[in-house]
């Protein structure tokens, strides 16, 4: 059974797509076959993968994967092969995309999800990176997904952010009855902790592990950034010894993943 899993919280730049690629490559290092999708309109997933041209082209994509109810099976025409695992890209033309999901009346929350089940080839993951907004694109991730890891930074902010997160969830599930039995947050993820933490950081860590979820913990490593500049998850990048505690830190979320898939076919 695929277990997708949907990268998501409101707030920008907290590192909702550096967690998709890295959790992704962290799964794939693991033997597991993994689809990342990048839902963004600003690629950004896309760009860190090594895709960049499919973003500038005008091609079908994911775009008209989820206009258009007739297209929903050329999902399968738009996934292309990386090094670690399957992506299907972002292209410039979702910009538009909130806007006529906005417009068409007819399930428009629901294209992802017809979207997936028409997929051919059977993944063990696929991971959803989510713009930051609370839109029509998240709530097609959520409902697609059912099951969320929320990336934070480790400031105040956040408590609001995952507040905002639970609300989005609450309605979702309220809204679609029949579509959504729960959607389930997997954990927290506690984003970019520098080495040397200040007295906010350290309440935020405080508070993060009173909270009721699995919290998980990701340092702020130059070499994240040169492995997105490169196109790839941390666990193809550089010399493994000095990536080592971040690959830990992907690794430690993927063993979650995994005890949980297998929790769940049992
Ligand atoms: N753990 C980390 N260590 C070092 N740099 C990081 C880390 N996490 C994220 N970054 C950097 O911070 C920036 C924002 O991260 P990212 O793009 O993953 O956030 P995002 O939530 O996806 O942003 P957006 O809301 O725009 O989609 C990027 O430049 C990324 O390389
Ligand atoms: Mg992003």
């Amino acid at each position: 059974m695929t277990r997708v899993i949907a990268v998501s919280n409101q707030a920008g730049g907290v590192g909702k797509t550096t967690t998709s690629i890295n959790v992704a490559g962290a799964l794939a290092n693991r033997g597991q076959d993994v689809l990342l999708i990048d839902a963004d309109p600003q690629g950004t997933a896309t760009e860190g993968t090594g895709f960049r041209d499919r973003y500038d082209k005008k091609i079908p994509s994911l775009f008209q994967v989820m206009v258009d109810p007739t297209r929903t099976n050329e999902i399968n025409e738009v996934i292309l092969d990386h090094a670690e695992f399957d992506v299907i890209p972002a292209n410039k033309a979702m910009d538009a995309l909130k806007d006529v999901l906005i417009s068409q009346v007819a399930n428009s929350e629901m294209r992802l999800r017809l979207a997936l089940a028409e997929v051919n080839h059977e993944y063990d993951f696929i991971i959803i990176d989510c713009p930051p907004d609370l839109s029509q694109i998240l709530d097609n991730a959520l409902i697609a997904a059912q099951n969320v890891l929320i990336p934070v930074e480790p400031t105040r902010r956040s408590i609001r952010a995952i507040q905002k997160m639970t609300e989005e969830i609450e309605y979702l599930t309220n809204s679609f009855p029949e579509q959504v039995e729960q959607i389930e947050v997997l954990g927290i993820i506690v984003n970019a902790i520098e080495s040397t933490k200040n007295n906010d950081t350290e309440e935020m860590l405080d508070f993060f592990n009173d909270a009721p979820y699995a919290v998980f913990h990701i340092p702020d490593r130059v070499a994240i950034r040169r492995a997105w500049n490169n196109g790839v998850s941390i666990f193809q990048h550089e010399d493994p010894a000095k990536t080592e505690d971040a690959r830990e830190a992907y690794d430690e979320i993927a063993a979650m993943l995994e005890r949980q898939q297998a929790e769940v076919t049992a």
